[in-house]
């Protein structure tokens, strides 16, 4: 939700601001804007609307500055206008910056400054953060040049309620810069005679992979050539270096139209590392590096709670019916938002899995809180190396998916259900699955990435059947058990990129109610793969075709399907139940992505959405 990025080094600060910006514009684009110190002030380009907008603007100035700062944004707190795109200035013109997050007392912030002569020119709760800011700076005077600016942002902060990725720059201290955080990422690039801060290593892959991430209450000050990092309270901080292993290309189109189809493409790959060196030596098990938990202690779970958000939560659905079916512990899913405040009753033996891939949702953070403050051990499923979820979670593991640029997420969810399967395989094997019941599930895991292979193949089919939907302007999706949760995610795919409604039900929900909304201009989706549920779901696809809506059906190349049945068939090999789901996700992808481009949409950023969503 929102990108920043910071840059002090020896090179024209607009180009590398820019190509940031460009990187991390998932994040949001509502408005963008940079400013760069040019001598002896500071220059403020913004613009309402996508990048290219400020790219044109930036254009045609002449900017040489070296130091400066860029904002993409997804808006919270007032309209989608130049006025409120970042970065803001205090009202003294003394401090500028850019803000990732929601300042909750804004208002109360506000008026305090009002009194004071700081007046405010947009409606966003960011300006204030400028205006505090400086108005500790003004106070700050009788202090030694050097500490001055850092300390005036320490104090600033000590007064802010709500969530915060910020970089500063000030115009008495054109050299240095400063960021923070509190619950909203924040990345510093070490170069070569350069630093950056941004939300996301993406913001500045392409100079440097040796990185800090800052944890929470955390400021760092680059300086010179040096930097340093204290905590809110004045501590040192000795920060650990590290480094991402991340090339360029997996941040760039490398000739796919868009982000989406790179990464629904892409996903053999993602499995492949997925499940890299996570077997055991006999075949007939998994395991994972970063769990922290003993066996003994994972026998000891007598139910897991999941919880995220949106497409996670949708894994998380998945994985409630693969743990439940091969490993025989009680699953329960909860929305993150819905379970942080609902107080759930929950005994001493459970455990709680976040699952994200961002890593970043503040919903499933705050969650995961929840969950820990209660006492409860928290497991992360996550994508994002260094995220908060990652690093405050008491055990977890890595997806290894790369980075997931396109908004509406892919390969991050079948990575999530390839993990998923694999955690269903470790914790039965840890119980009651056997030998040969493991081997198979192994087995059929290790298949997976060809067959995904397979189904990419029919992307042209997939392509032509969506051709012939594109008009439509409701669609179900369903399916029944293990197919019910892409089902889910059929739906919610297809209106994040084509904006068509869409709603996913199991298949014999159905008849209880939304089948009064079936007419020929409603198409239902069928994900029809659960070989125990066939027939019945076959009973369902009639109930339909006897209303004469048009059928998608989504089968296994075994099934006999009868033909006057469906309209358009497609046909994914069959696996084993435990990964199935997977092969059955991919057409519902690449369906949402056809059916998005063929209306004229950028699937890579639906109107609206942000990749990161770390506001509540
Ligand atoms: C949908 C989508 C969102 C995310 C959700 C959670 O395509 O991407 O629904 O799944 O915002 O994000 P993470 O997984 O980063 O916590």
């Amino acid at each position: 939700m929102c990108g920043i990025i910071g840059y002090i080094g020896k090179h024209i600060a607009k180009d590398i601001l820019l190509e940031g910006l460009r990187r991390m514009e998932y994040r949001g684009y509502d408005s963008t804007g940079i400013a760069t110190w040019e001598e002896s002030r500071f220059s403020l380009i913004r613009s309402a609307g996508p990048l290219d907008a400020l790219e044109e603007k930036v254009s045609r100035e002449k900017l040489f500055g070296t130091a400066g700062i860029g904002h993409t944004r997804w808006a919270t707190h007032g309209g989608v206008t130049e006025r409120n795109a970042h970065p803001h200035r205090s009202s003294d013109g003394k401090i500028i910056l850019v803000h990732n997050g929601v300042v909750e007392n804004f208002a109360a912030i506000r008026e305090f400054l009002c009194a004071r002569g700081y007046t405010s020119s947009s409606e966003t709760d960011s300006e204030v953060l400028a205006n505090l800011i400086a108005y500790h700076y003004a106070k700050e005077s009788h202090r030694v040049q050097c500490s001055r600016f850092l300390e005036s942002v320490r104090r600033a902060l000590f007064h802010v309620r709500g969530t915060y990725g910020l970089v500063v720059l000030c115009a008495d201290f054109p050299t240095e810069m400063v960021g923070a955080r509190s619950s909203s990422p924040l990345i510093l690039g070490i170069g070569k005679d350069e630093y950056f801060l941004a939300s996301d290593v993406a913001g500045f892959v392409s100079r440097t992979r040796d990185v800090i991430f800052l944890n929470d209450n955390e400021l760092v000050h680059v300086h010179g050539d040096d930097f340093s990092i204290i905590s809110l309270n004045r501590e040192q901080i000795k920060a650990v270096r590290q480094a991402v292993d991340w090339d360029l290309s997996t941040v760039e189109l490398n000739g796919y139209k868009h982000f989406m189809l790179k990464e629904i493409f892409d996903q053999p790959n993602a499995l492949n590392n997925a499940m890299r060196g996570r077997f055991s030596a006999d075949g007939s098990t998994a395991h994972f590096g970063g769990l922290q938990m003993s066996p003994r202690e994972l026998r000891k779970i007598d139910r897991v709670i999941f919880c995220g958000c949106g497409t996670a939560w949708c894994a998380c659905l998945e994985a409630e019916y693969l743990i439940e079916r091969f490993a025989r512990i009680p699953v329960e899913v909860e929305y993150a938002s819905e379970f942080r405040y609902r107080n759930a009753p929950m005994d001493r033996n459970s455990l709680v899995l976040v699952v994200s891939q961002s890593g970043e949702t503040l919903d499933t953070l705050a969650a995961m809180r929840e969950a820990q403050r209660k006492g409860f051990r928290v497991l992360a499923i996550t994508n994002g190396i260094g995220s908060s979820i990652a690093r405050e979670a008491d055990g977890g593991i890595y997806q290894h998916a790369g980075p997931e640029i396109g908004v509406a997420s892919t390969k991050a969810f079948t990575s999530q259900l390839c993990l998923a399967a694999m955690l269903a395989l470790y914790l039965g094997r840890l119980r009651d699955l056997s030998f040969e019941d493991g081997v198979a599930i192994a087995e059929a895991l290790r298949q997976l990435p060809q067959q995904v292979l397979e189904v990419l193949k029919l992307n042209d089919h997939i392509r032509r059947i969506a051709s012939r939907y594109q008009h439509c302007h409701d669609m179900l999706f369903l399916g029944r058990q293990s197919m019910f949760p892409i089902a889910l995610e059929g739906a919610l795919k297809l209106k994040e990129v084509s904006y068509i409604h869409a709603e996913g039900y199991a298949s014999a929900e159905m008849k209880h109610g939304p089948i009064a909304l079936i007419t020929e201009e409603c198409p239902a989706f069928f994900l029809a793969c659960d070989g125990i549920t066939l027939e019945k779901t076959f009973s369902n696809m009639h109930e339909i075709r006897a209303r004469g809506a048009p059928i998608i059906a989504v089968v296994t190349d075994d099934c006999q399907i009868p033909a006057a049945l469906v309209d358009d068939i497609i046909a994914i090999p069959r696996a084993h139940p435990s990964v199935q789901p997977i092969l059955a996700a991919i057409p519902v992808q690449l369906f949402a992505y056809h059916m998005g481009t063929l209306r004229g949409h950028n699937v890579d950023k639906p109107r609206n959405l942000a990749k990161s969503v770390t506001v509540e």
